[in-house]
Parts: C-alpha cells; structure tokens; sequence
C-alpha cells in the first residue's frame, strides 16, 4: 500500500515537473493526460483540448441531438440546456458533476446517459466532462434555431478549460436548485447570490423555458411552457415543435395572456394555466390535449407574487381581477416579448456567463490549436 502511494506520488510530481519544463503543445499535454491515471487526468490538472478533438465533439454532439428526435422534437435540445444549468449550480459551479439524489435533478440521468456514453468512449482525457456538458448544450442552442430568423450566435465565442469535480460525474455535495413554487423575491434572490445576474440577466436566462416542458414524473408539474400557438414557426410539420426552438415566445405567455389561474396538481404543488383550459394538466392523459403552463417562478418575471404556503399558493390574484403588482422584471419581459433579435442578444449573453461560472481560467475555442 504504502508503495502504491510513493509511486502514485513520483507520478504526479514528475508530470507536473515535465510541464514544468518542457514547453509542451496542448496536443501532446492532451495525449500525456489521456494516458495518466483517472484522478490525476481529470481532477489535478487543467486539460485544454486540441481543435481536432474539439471540432469532432461539436459534429459528434449535433449527431446525438439530431438522433434524439421524437416527432418534431429534438428532446436533447432542452435536455442538454437543463442540464447545463444544473451543471453549474453548486460550489465549484460548472464541473461536469450532477447530484442525482437531489429531487429537483430528476430525469436528468436519462439525458445525460447517451452524453456521457459519448464522453467516455471518445473525449474523456481529451477534454473536461464540464466542458462537454457546456458545449452539448451551445450546440444544441445552435441547432434550435436553424429554422427561425435570428440565430443563436453563442459558439462562436465558447471557452474551454473548465475542471471536474473529484467525483465526477456524480456530485457528492449539496447543490440548491432554485423551487418553481418560489416568488419574486426567493427567485431573483437565487439568481443574484449563485451567478452574480441583476434582474434584467435572470429576466433574460429564464427565456430558456420556451423550450422542454414538465414533466409530472420528475418535478410533479405537466406540460410545456409555451405550444405550437405561441410559436413562431405555427405548427409547420417540417419544422421542429415550439418546445425545440429558441425564440421569445415565452414572455408572449405572461405579457399578452393575462387571465391565468393556478390549478392543483396530484404531487401537491400547483402551476399556472390559462383560466380557457382549468383542467389540470395531468388529469389529461393526451399530452397534445395538455394546454401551456407557467411556475410561479416564471410569472415573477412579470409579477411580484409571493407564495403564502409550500405547496406555492399565490399571495395574488391575475384572475378574476388583477390583484398582483408588476415586479421589476416587467419592463425587461415586455420589451422581450416584443423584441426576439433583443432577447437573443440578451439571452446569448447571460448563458454564456452562467456556462463559463468557474473558479480557472478559461480559453477561447477559437484560438485553439
Ligand atoms: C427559477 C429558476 C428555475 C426553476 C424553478 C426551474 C424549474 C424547472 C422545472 C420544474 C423543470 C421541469 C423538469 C421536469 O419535470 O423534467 C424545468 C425544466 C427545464 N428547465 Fe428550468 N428552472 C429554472 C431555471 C432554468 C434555467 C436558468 C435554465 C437554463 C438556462 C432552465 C432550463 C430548463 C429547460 C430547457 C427545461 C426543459 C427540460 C426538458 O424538457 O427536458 N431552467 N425547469
């Protein structure tokens, strides 16, 4: 045992001596680190892949994404882009480790399996998991809108070098996701203290619900945020569902449809829908008879509600009469919703910093070598 050590440790010493005074290209410092042991590899050391390798992820990653198609859905376009968020909560914020025993992860292991199937067998040694992570979901971005006017323009200024955490891919630390039950207050909150974001970047990121949808499953709500009516793209059959494309259509939902009430759900907690389709969604079996929902935590971009018990029943009324007050986020969703190239900008913005919330320094892909 003791031996085991004494070797483990000549290892590590000589290979940060090696760095130390060779000048190395990152190239052969990839090849080196592919070769060493898991826990030095992936934990001890920075690994910047080479643009061979980071050029072959980003086909490889749109090839996956493509591959999850289920009728005019690319299900690992919203899944990719949950996943970097929940990726980047937490102490050491992006760090390709995700705690799967936190209830507020659920169903993230079923899409992080084929991502991670693809990390082990073609980039681990090449690149960081968090890397990975990060760039699954700036690719996904990019495919979203392919069909749609304003592009989404975030990976042409991807960095990489972000570290793993020791235990990767499992996160053994608490991580605190932010509550749809939340209010105004807790939901802002949440965003100022984890990424340092004032009210118009959180206002911006949470565009990011125009795409997926809930499942009752995993978080206990159903549905998706905004449907085929809030699209841009109408319900065309050669073009990707609403829940695939990145646009405003979200902020449509709360600026330009006011009459909505909160129903109760079978877990307990409760979602908002339009006051036209009351019947919770998940009394309804056939999810394309399901109307679009909204959490508490997305009507606070709009409202200043506050919930006066856990399961989130609103301090406010948006029906029959209005008896909420507009929050701060206001202004920000309404010129949103009226503006796409606008938000995109903003959004593009605001997820690259969430994405690159990380204690190292970072590189520019484009400089890659
Ligand atoms: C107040 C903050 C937030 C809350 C309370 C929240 C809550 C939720 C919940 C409950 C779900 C449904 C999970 C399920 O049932 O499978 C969900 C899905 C999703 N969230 Fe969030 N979220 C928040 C912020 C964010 C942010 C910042 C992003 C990304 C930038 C994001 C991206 C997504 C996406 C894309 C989905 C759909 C996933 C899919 O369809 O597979 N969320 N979120």
């Amino acid at each position: 045992m003791i031996r085991l050590v004494y070797f483990g440790t000549v290892i590590f010493l000589s290979t940060v001596h090696l760095f130390q005074i060779l000048p190395l290209k990152e190239l052969e410092v990839s090849k080196i680190l592919k070769n060493l042991p898991l826990n030095i590899a992936q934990n001890k050391l920075q690994i910047i892949p080479s643009r061979k390798d980071f050029e072959q992820a980003k086909l490889d990653l749109a090839k996956l994404i493509e591959k999850s198609r289920v009728g005019r859905d690319l299900t690992l376009i919203a899944g990719t882009v949950r996943l970097a968020f929940h990726d980047c909560v937490g102490e050491e914020h992006c760090d390709g480790c995700i705690e799967y025993t936190n209830p507020d992860n659920a169903g993230l292991d079923k899409i992080v399996q084929p991502i991670d199937n693809l990390y082990n067998n073609g980039y681990k040694g090449k690149m960081s998991r968090a890397d990975f992570y990060a760039l699954a979901a700036v690719v996904a971005l990019t495919r979203s809108t392919a069909d749609v006017k304003d592009k989404y323009q975030g990976l042409k200024n991807f960095k990489v070098g972000r570290k793993d955490c020791s235990t990767s891919p499992n996160e053994n630390k608490p991580t605190i996701l932010p509550k749809g039950s939340s209010g105004y207050k807790e939901t802002f909150n949440y965003f100022k203290n984890e990424f340092g974001f004032n009210v118009k970047d959180t206002v911006a990121l949470l565009g990011a619900h125009t795409l997926g949808r809930c499942y009752s499953k995993n978080s206990g709500y159903q549905g998706v945020w905004d449907n085929d009516i809030f699209n841009k793209l109408g319900s065309n059959p050669t073009k990707l569902a609403s829940t695939s494309v990145l646009d405003n259509s979200y902020y449509d939902m709360f600026i330009k449809i006011v009459p909505w009430i909160q129903v109760d759900l079978k877990s307990g907690k409760k979602q908002w829908q339009e006051i036209f389709f009351p019947t919770p969604n998940d009394q309804i079996s056939n999810t394309s008879k399901q109307h679009p929902i909204l959490l508490n935590s997305d009507l606070v971009l709009s409202w200043e509600i506050e919930p006066k018990d856990k399961s989130g029943t609103s301090s406010c009324l948006l029906h029959p009469f209005i008896t909420c007050k507009h929050s701060a986020g206001h202004k920000y969703a309404a010129e949103f919703a009226m503006n796409n190239a606008l938000w995109l900008k903003a959004f593009t913005d605001v997820f690259n910093r969430m994405i690159e919330k990380n204690p190292y320094k970072l590189k520019a892909a484009s400089t890659l070598k």
